[in-house]
């Protein structure tokens, strides 16, 4: 299989991935931080391990500001659940993942309009900002069209204007370099299982100090257990129940694999793959490009379209006749698609990861325009 849906979850994963998570299971996988007795204490260990890569990857103040989460979602409603409050209002974008819309759709929300390269615009942003607002809620990277959004001045702005900034860093997080402190970022929300490189069930958000964030669940967290009020103490405030310490463990090897070999190279190759996809299709009478509009701000999802063809159609001829694995439709991301003019049957998207090469690059191009052809 040419497998170019990492933009869904990155595969294959680094092999120490897979053996931390073997080992893990086979030898430590007790109930972490409960218990006292070796196996769980050394699964406390490994928990506590992954969220110090966490915490370094971004560059959090203190790894007790990453939140351990189950995806992206679980983070982001994590965050804006814990945020606003009925009758606040957010300001978003029309090109957000519905991991964002949905847990919105019950505030009052104003969405930015993207610029023609798929960009959000601060000003725009800077524009919808009301007394009410209480959140700007908002992707690093469309899911869709793999364009990095200007982060630095959408957090300028809303430092300035004393509103929280949370950054959906789905597409971006182990990708493209994120400094919470240097950035001014106030939540960020991941998952482990893309380029982060661990394994799905896993994720993570990040808590500026200071920020008050009401917890979205309360539970058992193995100390205080005299207390039926749920710690105030982070990371716990925010987590509660038995954490994916399998997942866990796979996560921390993901982000030491990712240290080890440089988030820059990481990203200049991811950049590489998209753009000489781009570059292979474009001209083509049948073919429109929807990614690509801004180079230096191009990573692994590129959406395209075929004249005449469905893309749920294409997305079918290239897995059983080519061995290709790619996305299809709307990609949870409806508004996206309604700002491409490809809303409702989206657009056939390829993303390219770390493990993809110029030659998978250059076999899905092939089966591309023998599709188109036929
Ligand atoms: N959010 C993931 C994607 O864009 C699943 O494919």
């Amino acid at each position: 299989m040419i497998y170019l849906d990492n933009a869904a979850t990155t595969w294959p994963k680094p092999k120490e991935v897979y053996d931390a998570m073997d080992h893990f299971a086979r030898t430590t996988a007790a109930n972490p931080g409960r218990s006292g007795h070796r196996m769980a204490t050394e699964s406390e260990r490994r928990v506590q391990e992954a969220r110090r890569c966490v915490a370094k990857l971004l560059n959090a103040e203190s790894p007790d500001r990453i939140i351990l989460t189950f995806n992206a979602t679980d983070a982001l409603n994590i965050a804006i659940k814990g945020v606003l409050r009925p009758g606040d209002h957010a300001v978003t974008s029309l090109i957000e993942h519905n991991s964002i819309n949905r847990p919105l759709a019950a505030f009052d929300v104003s969405k930015a309009r993207a610029a023609q390269d798929g960009t959000v615009p601060p000003e725009e942003v800077a524009t919808l900002i009301r007394p009410q607002t209480r959140l700007i809620a908002l992707t690093h990277c469309s899911n869709v069209l793999g364009v990095v959004n200007p982060i630095e001045p959408i957090a300028k702005i809303a430092r300035e204007r004393g509103i929280p900034l949370l950054v959906d860093a789905s597409q971006t997080a182990g990708v493209v370099p994120i400094d919470v402190q240097a950035q001014r970022l106030d939540l960020v929300a991941f998952p482990g299982h893309k380029g982060c490189l661990g394994p799905m069930g896993t994720g993570a958000l990040y808590v500026r100090p200071g920020l008050a964030v009401r917890p979205f669940r309360e539970g058992g967290t193995g100390f205080a257990s005299e207390s039926e009020r749920h710690p105030d103490e982070y990371p716990y405030h925010l987590e509660g129940g038995t954490p994916n310490a399998h997942g866990l463990a796979g996560l921390a090897a993901g982000l030491q694999f990712i240290e080890q070999t440089g988030i820059e190279r990481i990203l200049a190759h991811e950049r590489a793959m998209a753009l000489r996809f781009i570059d292979a299709l474009r001209g083509h009478p049948k073919i429109t490009i929807y990614s690509g509009r801004a180079p230096d701000r191009q990573i692994g999802p590129v959406s395209i379209s075929i004249a005449g063809k469905e893309p749920a159609q294409v997305g079918a001829m290239l897995d059983e006749r080519y061995e290709i694995a790619c996305r299809p439709g709307l990609h949870c991301a409806p508004g996206t698609h309604r700002f491409l003019g490809t809303f409702p049957h989206g657009t056939v998207r390829f993303s390219f990861g770390y493990f993809n090469t110029p030659s998978d690059v250059d076999a899905a191009a092939k089966a591309i325009e023998e599709v188109a052809a036929c």
